[in-house]
């Protein structure tokens, strides 16, 4: 019922965009900035439902050392039905990642325990997430 397919750059950007523009941090998203961050993200992945987008994903990644995990997100009218586990699962499975040391994610603190499915962490010793940003919603 839930189909994974690697997003291709330049296709389903207004439905991306919708998408995206349904989360917190990602809501002020124009189809421009979409097409571009699609060109330039190393993998990106989607979920479709009888060929609607219901899930999305990205990484950045130097493919050696670290990959970075960004814009998880699911359509609210689909969540709880295994779409996430979905993105993650490939994601985490991706053989562009295979011999990557980290895979690096930021989230909020109720989110923790989901991405611990995963095998991620927050016992990161004493690192400290530093940022310089132009987005103030990002700090406070
Ligand atoms: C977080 C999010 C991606 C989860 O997607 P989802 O499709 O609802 O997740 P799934 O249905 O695949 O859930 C997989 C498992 O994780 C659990 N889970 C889902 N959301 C969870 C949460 N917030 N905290 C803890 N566990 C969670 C589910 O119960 C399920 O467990 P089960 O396999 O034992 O039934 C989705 O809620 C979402 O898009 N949230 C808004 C955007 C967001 O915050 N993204 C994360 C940015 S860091």
């Amino acid at each position: 019922m839930f189909t994974v397919e690697w997003a291709v750059p330049g296709t389903r950007v207004p439905e991306l965009t919708a998408l995206m523009r349904t989360a917190w941090w990602m809501a002020d998203r124009t189809t421009g900035d979409v097409s571009r961050l699609l060109e330039n993200s190393d993998l990106a992945v989607t979920v479709l439902h009888r060929g609607d987008l219901v899930g999305f994903a990205r990484v950045l990644t130097d493919r050696t050392y670290v990959a970075l995990l960004l814009d998880v997100i699911v359509d609210e009218r689909r969540r709880g039905s295994g779409v996430g586990a979905k993105l993650l699962d490939s994601v985490v499975n991706h053989p562009d990642l295979a011999s990557v040391r980290s895979l690096e994610l930021v989230c909020q603190p109720d989110l923790i325990s989901f991405y611990r499915r995963w095998g991620f962490t927050d016992q990161v010793g004493t690192s400290q997430l530093m940022r310089r940003t132009a987005d103030s919603r990002l700090v406070s």
